[in-house]
């Protein structure tokens, strides 16, 4: 099988090309990213010299993306490429509306135009807004996307589904909620902490912290979307998620355990405008159509997350760089 990935130097990505080549001997890989701040072809440094893999720097936005099809003419896209962090959605929409939602029409239309059999849009659960209540959301629940970011993804899985029903597109698209381990950017709720913590920096937590998501481990979520590129329906769309949701507080509190640091570094900053309360799907229709099932315990795969940055601080000390710490400063305030 020949895949083309995009996205494939950012933190999902970039395990799944290494699942997919650590465990398929006959594919073929060709990984397009345009290497944002938050790509890095490091991410992949195990794997650059494997001759069934070949990286190509592109925007999945432009008009390269026909001519990069018509020459590699994968039998599969997999979408990974996206802005994916919600903050900056909030400060800056207009660039996740242009990669995540006007992107992902720009690689439907190239992928059609060259025969490509199947496109896989990795989506997220963030386009089900807010779950109220103890329900979960199903695969055919109504899209209410609460931030820029959500509603660019929720506008992208219609793009999909409408190319599915107009030109019989084979599109699958897979929703999972959200995921940590290794190669996260430390932005991220679980990164920012961890390195937070590492060098005894305030950890800022939104409002009162008892926002709850379902984390997944990063390698179950890939081996999902492997099952569905190989198995799923087109036209089809599947939740992946752990069916646990403990707060972002306990979170934070169980790094610092962990850590063996003081919860005195713990700060309650504004929260974010528009926050989620609740995220929580469910996965029965993975399990059942794809044999699907996630293997790693959130207590287990946490505690293997913060060994990695603790062990890997050259990886994520630079990205802690100039901009980030403006970034950071404006939305969480100067660090005391
Ligand atoms: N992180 C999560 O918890 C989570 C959960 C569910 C779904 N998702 C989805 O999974 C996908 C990957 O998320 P991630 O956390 O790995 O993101 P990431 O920000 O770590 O990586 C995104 C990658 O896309 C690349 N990219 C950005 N714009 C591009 C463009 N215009 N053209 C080509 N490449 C571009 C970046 O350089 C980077 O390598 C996203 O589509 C995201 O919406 C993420």
């Amino acid at each position: 099988m020949k895949l083309l990935v995009t996205g494939g130097c950012g933190f999902i990505g970039s395990h799944f090309v290494r699942l997919a080549l650590a465990r398929h001997r006959d594919i073929r890989l060709v990984n397009v990213d345009r290497l944002t701040y938050a790509g890095r072809g490091r991410n992949l440094a195990d794997i650059e010299r494997d001759s069934r893999y070949c990286f190509l720097k592109a925007d999945v936005a432009s008009s390269a993306m026909f001519q990069i099809l018509h020459r590699h003419r994968p039998d599969a896209v997999v979408n990974f490429a996206a802005e994916s962090h919600v903050d900056r959605s909030i400060h800056c929409a207009a660039d996740f509306l242009k990669t995540n939602t006007l992107g992902v029409q720009n690689l439907l239309d190239a992928a059609r135009a060259a025969g490509v059999r199947r496109f896989v849009q990795i989506s997220t659960d963030e386009v089900y807004g807010s779950i109220s209540g103890s329900g979960r959301a199903r695969e055919n629940a109504p899209l209410l996307p609460s931030s820029p970011y959500s509603a660019s993804k929720a506008a992208a899985d219609l793009c999909c589904l409408a190319a599915h029903r107009t030109h019989g597109q084979d599109a699958v698209i897979t929703r999972c909620t959200n995921n940590y381990g290794p190669y996260q950017f430390p932005e991220k709720m679980i990164p920012l902490m961890i390195t937070n913590a590492l060098h005894d920096i305030p950890l800022p937590v939104y409002g009162d912290g008892q926002q709850r998501r379902d984390w997944i481990h990063v390698e179950d979520h890939c081996r999902g979307i492997f099952l569905a590129l190989e198995k799923g329906t087109a036209g089809g769309i599947y939740n992946f998620g752990m069916g646990s949701e403990p707060p972002n507080l306990m979170i934070v509190l169980e790094i610092l355990k962990i850590l063996g640091k003081s919860e005195t570094l713990i700060r309650h900053v504004k929260d974010r405008p528009g926050h989620d309360r609740r995220y929580a799907v469910d996965t029965t229709k993975a399990r059942k159509e794809l044999g699907w099932t996630p293997l790693m315990n959130f207590e287990r795969g946490l505690a293997a997350t913060v060994e990695w940055y603790r062990e890997n601080t050259a990886w994520w000390l630079r990205l802690k760089d100039a901009a980030f710490r403006k970034f950071y400063r404006q939305n969480y305030g100067r660090p005391s």
